[in-house]
């Protein structure tokens, strides 16, 4: 097989990650292992499961989850798969004493033990301690809650730890925070599209120009670490004269932070907010953009401030998605850039694409471990 050309560990040198990457059904396939299940997912916040016996479900790459809050206020995480024949034993979020399945009533208690199973006092060599929910990996950090399938991710805190250290340091609190709504937004393109896009500001005077007067952006800056990218800067003079003519304590800089592979975590200056974006890809070829809005009060008492935040999401998303979806129609072309370039800055981290060429190395890596070629489908190219 040809090897095809390789992102490599120069990123003012390197091309740019090869299209078939993107492109391939089989690559995609073949990321959920190697990629989804070997690293830290985002599952919900510990404040939607905040009493003993809260319990919610969610459905991570393929596998049926399930976080639990137990008797003692611990959190637990489970694969939401009954040890009996396989049905998913808790269908929505809800707080119970016992984890009860719907399909022929076996019940587990909030640690995951098997407690009863109708019927089967009359089976030889039953042994209900062997029958538990299998547990999950999960880390709770600051609040949020992530959760990692194979169990070979490397620390959650390696990971979320200077995302929200950072929003700490700009005045979130998360723990305090609520879950007000979430809006999916569909896109026609492959996962790694919306995370190229988000990772760089070079596009933002040509593509954002309304963002540009409402951020300060001659001193935005990107700062990229092995699995992380902060990106942000103080808000124009006029948002911040207004944040504090509210008078509201609360966040004090505007962040479009991102964590490997698929979390994003934002915040805006003004009264407490933060919001949590996730690419969740449903095919190689088409994504959700989960955009989840977190405040410090009910979603029927927000702030002006914190509903304006809401109401101008879509816009912006909106110059996004067609700027994503343009790139997956130039990806599926035979014109796709076979070489292209990172247009790094390390001056003004701004207008740079390192944290792309991060991504991508990290990516090309994983591509190389995993045996996964740019030309799966069988085809040559020399
Ligand atoms: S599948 Fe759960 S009790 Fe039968
Ligand atoms: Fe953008």
């Amino acid at each position: 097989m040809t090897a095809g050309l390789r992102v490599s560990d120069d990123p003012l040198a390197s091309p740019v990650l090869a299209p078939r990457y993107y492109t391939d059904p089989a690559v995609f396939e073949a990321e959920r292992a190697s990629v989804f299940h070997a690293s830290w997912i985002y599952m919900c916040h510990a404040g939607e499961v905040a009493e003993p016996g809260s319990m919610l479900p969610r459905t991570i790459h393929g596998e049926p989850l399930v976080v639990v809050r137990n008797r003692e206020g611990e959190l637990r995480a489970f694969h939401n798969v009954c040890q009996h024949r396989a049905m998913q034993v808790v269908k929505e979020r809800c707080r119970r004493n016992v984890l009860q399945c719907p399909y022929h009533g076996w019940v587990y208690d909030l640690d995951g033990r098997l407690v009863s199973a109708r019927r089967t006092a009359h089976l030889e060599t039953f042994d209900r301690t062997s029958l538990g929910l299998l547990p999950v990996r999960f880390a709770e950090i600051d609040s949020f809650v992530f959760v990692n399938i194979d169990g070979t991710a490397p620390p959650a805190e390696e990971i979320f730890g200077p995302v929200f250290a950072d929003a700490r340091a700009c005045g979130v609190e998360p723990a305090g925070l609520l879950k007000a709504r979430h809006i999916d937004y569909e896109i026609r393109a492959n996962w790694k599209v919306v995370i190229d896009n988000f990772v760089e500001s070079y596009h933002t005077e040509v593509a954002h120009p309304g963002y540009c007067e409402y951020a300060d952006f001659d001193r935005a800056f990107v700062e990229d670490g092995p699995w992380h990218t902060l990106m942000g800067g103080p808000p124009a003079r006029h948002v911040l004269e207004s944040c504090r003519r509210g008078g509201t304590p609360g966040v004090t800089a505007n962040r479009y932070n991102w964590a490997w592979p698929t979390t994003m975590v934002l915040f805006s200056p003004g009264p407490a907010n933060l919001f949590i974006w996730e690419a969740i890809p449903l095919s190689w070829e088409r994504t959700v953009f989960r955009h989840t809005f977190f405040f410090d009060r009910d979603e029927d008492d927000l702030l002006p401030e914190q509903q304006a935040h809401i109401s101008m999401d879509g816009a912006l998303q909106a110059e996004d998605t067609a700027l994503v979806e343009g790139v997956w129609q130039g990806l599926n072309s035979r014109a796709a850039p076979r070489v292209g370039r990172y247009v790094v800055n390390d001056r003004e981290t701004q207008h740079s694409e390192r944290a792309v060429w991060r991504f991508h190395h990290r990516l090309q890596g994983l591509y190389d471990t995993n045996d996964i070629h740019q030309h799966h489908s069988g085809e040559r190219v020399s």
